[in-house]
């Protein structure tokens, strides 16, 4: 399990991420919602240790990792999807698969995970010696969540995988998170898209202006009235029909 107590987060003078409290249990899909601008990078960030925070604590199955740097944190098992995917793209698909993986691994462990990322993804496995970068934007996705899962992670943090997809292939990328989730990985989800998020998450917080605002299971998120007005845009749809 992580733990999140008491975070604080700063760029410069500006705290962007404010006593940020947040619990993400093994085996389960914890989510971040928020708008534009609302910290849940900075959070995701501070927990992978590619930034450092001026407060609070970050503890990973018992152990303060506050303060580690992202090496030895991806080495306690937290790997991460960033946002954008950032793929190296003029790799082929599988060397971006292998910088995904430790060092520490052997050749012959490195290649039964490709192995299984293949399997789990045999879209990828028809494409493995294509450039990253000519691949579409939803295959682009399944490549960052292959490298993130070559580290055989406990914990996976994704930044707003439907970030820039179409509707149809976000559905097929939060299909493949449902999936993961149904085999027991522990993951937090960040996404802007609060009604994906909720659907697919058991619970969830609202982050606003670096603070977390709401917090509760994905149906009584789902429920609230002020997520529902603010994130889930149901004014709108219901006026759609
Ligand atoms: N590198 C940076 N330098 C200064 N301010 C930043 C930087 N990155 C993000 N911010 C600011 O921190 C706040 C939170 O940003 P971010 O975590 O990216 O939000 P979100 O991911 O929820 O859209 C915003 O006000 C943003 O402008
Ligand atoms: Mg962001």
């Amino acid at each position: 399990m992580l733990v999140v107590d008491g975070l604080e987060v700063r760029y410069g003078d500006a705290r962007a991420i404010r006593d940020v409290s947040i619990e993400v249990p093994d085996h389960a899909i914890t989510s971040i919602l928020g708008s534009n601008g609302a910290g849940k990078s900075t959070l995701l960030r501070a927990i992978a240790g590619h930034l450092s925070s001026s407060g609070g604590r970050i503890v990973f199955d018992g152990e303060d990792i506050t303060g580690l740097p992202p090496y030895l944190i991806a080495e306690r098992g937290i790997a991460v999807v960033p946002e954008g995917r950032r793929m190296f793209s003029h790799l082929t698909v599988e060397e971006n698969l292998l910088v995904g993986a430790s060092a520490r691994r052997s050749q012959s462990g490195k290649r039964k995970r490709l192995g299984e990322m293949y399997d789990l993804f045999p879209r990828l496995s028809e494409r493995k010696q294509q450039q990253a970068g000519t691949l579409s934007g939803g295959e682009q996705q399944m490549v960052a969540i292959a490298r993130a899962m070559m580290l055989n992670p406990k914990l996976v943090l994704f930044d707003e995988p439907s970030l820039g997809l179409a509707p149809i292939v976000t559905d097929l990328v939060f299909e493949t998170i449902s999936t993961l989730g149904q085999e027991g990985l522990t993951m937090l989800l960040v996404e802007q898209n609060a009604s994906l998020a909720l659907a697919t998450a058991s619970r969830g917080y609202v982050l606003e202006q670096g603070r977390v605002v709401v917090e509760g299971d994905a149906a009584t998120l789902q429920a609230s009235p002020a997520v529902r007005e603010a994130y889930l845009g149901m004014g709108i749809e219901g006026e759609a029909g």
